[in-house]
């Protein structure tokens, strides 16, 4: 990584303002249902208490669209964090405002506080110089780890890196190592397998992975568009049909590239949408109307898995099928489990839903490394530069 990060700069007792990246799923009565990016930030958090810093942390949690409300509240992370480091973290009522100001000036070495949800103030994501102005007002050094948000451009994630020195935490430099070598220098043969819903969301992803990878195998949604593009019958699955061209412009390049690309050859489909839906296994040339594919058929699978286990670094992302429906899950589980069981391999899980399937069948240790970042990982693996990366000091 060729930015700063905390181990370059001397922190002994300052006063820092961390950007984390806390928003974590809640369940209706607002517990935390997967800490993983709270476990993620402790490195970070617990560097700085060693060094004695006065340590401000900051996020976001949903998108509360610049209102208070309550229900976006980061309370349950305040108590998540003080029970996981056994040790007071204190919630501001606000986020720069007068309970803010009361705990960050009268601060001892070692203590912590979390401000409210930064998106209660409408000038954070509109990147608002007057907030990322009193933000860095707080502190004498802005730290961001909060990788999953680095993709946008606000005031706590790269508006205040104007007024402070600003290097990365472990959790940024971490996934930038594992994202980047494994694109950079990937032992090979390198599969990418892209699941999600449609084309549109993973044409700069797919654009750049056919540059690099050897094999690409495509599940999921945007399957449909490739299949209707290639004069398939898809009845009443998900197609966008502005993307049709597109889609064989990518089946020429992987051919151009050499790269290996892989479709579902048979589909589980459904009557309706729904969890409960008759459904049948069919090939992916004869999915007649009034049914939709929600998920890959058995035959597909094994191909994949045939595909997955000759290789030696593996990137996913993306579900593979309708994964939240038990009975269109089956693609996704057996390509997790097919990846929990590769030895000697490198595998790399692009954040969001492919993550949240791994997490939910207990993979998680299995895989090299899997992202804190949804459409962070996304951009970083399309090429894009992003904001809350690039206003870090350079080393
Ligand atoms: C995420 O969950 O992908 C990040 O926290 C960013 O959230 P956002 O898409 O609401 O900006």
């Amino acid at each position: 990584m060729n930015k700063k990060t905390i181990k370059d700069i001397d922190l002994k007792g300052k006063k820092v303002f961390v950007r984390c990246d806390f928003n974590v799923p809640l369940d209706e009565e607002l517990n935390i249902t997967d800490n993983r990016r709270i476990v993620e930030a402790l490195p970070t958090i617990k560097y700085l208490l060693e060094n004695d810093c006065k340590i401000i942390l900051a996020s976001h949690l949903g998108r509360p669209n610049g209102e208070v409300k309550k229900e976006f509240s980061l309370l349950p992370v305040a108590k998540e964090l003080s029970k996981l480091l056994g040790k007071e973290v204190k919630l501001a009522e606000d986020v720069i405002g007068e309970s803010a100001k009361a705990l960050t000036n009268n601060m001892n070495n070692g203590d912590i506080v979390l401000l409210e949800n930064v998106r209660f103030d409408a000038r954070e994501e509109k990147n608002e110089e007057s907030l990322s102005k009193e933000f860095a007002s707080m502190a004498e050094i802005f730290i961001n780890d909060a990788f999953g948000t680095a993709h946008r451009a606000h005031s706590s994630t790269a508006g205040i890196a104007e007024y402070l020195p600003a290097v990365s935490g472990f959790l940024i430099e971490k996934e930038l190592n594992f994202l980047g070598n494994t694109l950079e220098n990937p032992k090979r043969p390198f599969v990418a397998i892209l699941g999600g819903k449609k084309v549109s969301d993973k044409i700069g992803v797919m654009d750049s992975l056919l540059e690099k990878v050897d094999t690409l195998i495509i599940g999921g949604g945007m399957a449909y568009t490739f299949f209707k593009s290639m004069g398939y019958s898809v009845g009443d699955s998900i197609c966008e049909e502005d993307k049709l061209d597109l889609a064989k412009e990518l089946m020429r390049k992987a051919e151009q590239k050499n790269v290996k690309l892989v479709l579902p050859v048979d589909n589980v489909i459904a009557d309706e949408l729904s969890k409960d839906a008759n459904s049948r296994v069919i090939d992916s040339d004869q999915i007649p109307d009034g049914w939709e594919g929600l998920d890959i058929g058995p035959k597909t699978l094994k191909i994949f898995e045939n595909e997955i286990k000759t290789a030696k670094t593996v990137i996913w992302n993306g579900p593979v099928g309708l994964s939240e429906y038990e009975k269109f899950a089956n693609g996704t589980k057996g390509v997790a489990e097919t990846l929990a069981n590769l030895k000697d391999c490198i595998t790399v899980i692009g954040g969001g839903d492919s993550a949240a399937a791994i997490e939910k069948l207990g993979f998680s240790d299995k895989m090299t490394h899997i992202s804190t970042g949804g459409g962070a990982s996304l951009e970083f693996l399309e090429g894009k530069k992003l904001p809350g990366i690039e206003c870090l000091l350079d080393k």
